[in-house]
């Protein structure tokens, strides 16, 4: 049985028809004083899967809620966007450590015979503080089969940090195309500069690969860099299209010729479903 969280019902519909598995009906509303209310309609199998993406803090309640629906029975939990990844370091004193303290969270709720998938999680770190196995999946490739259906140009593959290099790698590697890196630097949340290394990109097609697009801070400054330094096309490929407030209008004033991303999140440009990703880790657990 597969049970879709509200942040990942169509993923949910699509990994429960790969793997033939029954798609539960949930009802997911608000009390008038907002809180949140999850209740799980068809009857519960003893071994089941749950998938919600928490981009948001609500839909990490509903995450919890639906666990403790679902408590004493053998739960694979698979979270394709983890929210507060990026907070897997104390960076000043006084601070938590959010991405452990989610994990903490959920961990009383699984169960000793659960287990934890991820996708392209950003910091791997995450994982030792899951108390059940976790795992980290990995959409480049299904990312990079994408790109080649463009039938780029002399394509290059860019990283916009070194964080995203290895992920970068794997497709530039997919796709039998170049690869490097941009130097960045976080001035605020919103706001990055990055060092203009010369890359040769002129009159190349220019894929930016990271884990995520958040405000688009990030891939708005390398789109313009690269422009400048002569790419002829700047196509942006991300798993997690987080794309918050004006992220998208910020990616189309630099120029953007297209932006590539999975349906961890569903939004408009979550075209590459990690469904098959999900379902295949599914069948080898079971
Ligand atoms: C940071 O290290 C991540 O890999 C992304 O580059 C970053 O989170 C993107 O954020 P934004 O879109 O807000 O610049």
């Amino acid at each position: 049985m597969i049970i879709g969280g509200p942040a990942s019902q169509l993923l949910a519909g699509r990994v429960a028809a790969i793997s033939g598995e029954e798609l539960a009906l949930c009802d997911y509303k608000k009390f008038p004083d907002g809180e949140s209310y999850t209740q799980v309609i068809t009857p519960l199998a003893d071994d089941l899967t749950i998938i919600q993406s928490t981009p948001s803090d609500q839909d990490l309640v509903y995450l919890l809620q639906l666990l403790d629906a679902c408590r004493d029975r053998k739960i694979a939990l698979v979270i394709p966007y983890f929210g507060y990844a990026r907070q897997d370091k104390i960076f000043k004193p006084g601070e938590p450590m959010t991405a452990r303290a989610v994990a903490a969270a959920i961990n009383p709720l699984l169960g000793k015979e659960g287990r934890v998938y991820l996708i392209n999680i950003h910091a791997p770190s995450i994982l030792s503080h899951f108390d059940v196995p976790a795992e980290n999946l990995d959409a480049t490739p299904l990312l990079a089969e994408r790109i080649a259906s463009l039938r780029l140009r002399d394509a290059v593959v860019i990283s916009p940090d070194k964080g995203a290099v290895a992920m970068a790698r794997t497709a530039a590697s997919a796709l039998g195309a170049d690869c490097d890196y941009l130097q960045k630097t976080r001035l605020s949340g919103t706001e990055v500069s990055m060092a203009p290394k010369e890359i040769d990109v002129r009159e190349r097609d220019v894929v930016i690969f990271d884990d995520m697009i958040a405000t688009g801070g990030t891939m708005a400054t390398a789109i313009s860099l690269l422009r400048q330094q002569g790419a002829r096309s700047v196509y942006l490929a991300a798993v997690h299209p987080v794309l918050t407030g004006s992220a998208v209008l910020k990616l189309c004033r630099s120029g953007v010729e297209a932006i590539l991303a999975t349906d961890t999140l569903d939004r408009a440009v979550s075209t590459v479903s990690v469904a098959p990703l999900i379902a295949s880790a599914l069948k080898r657990l079971r």
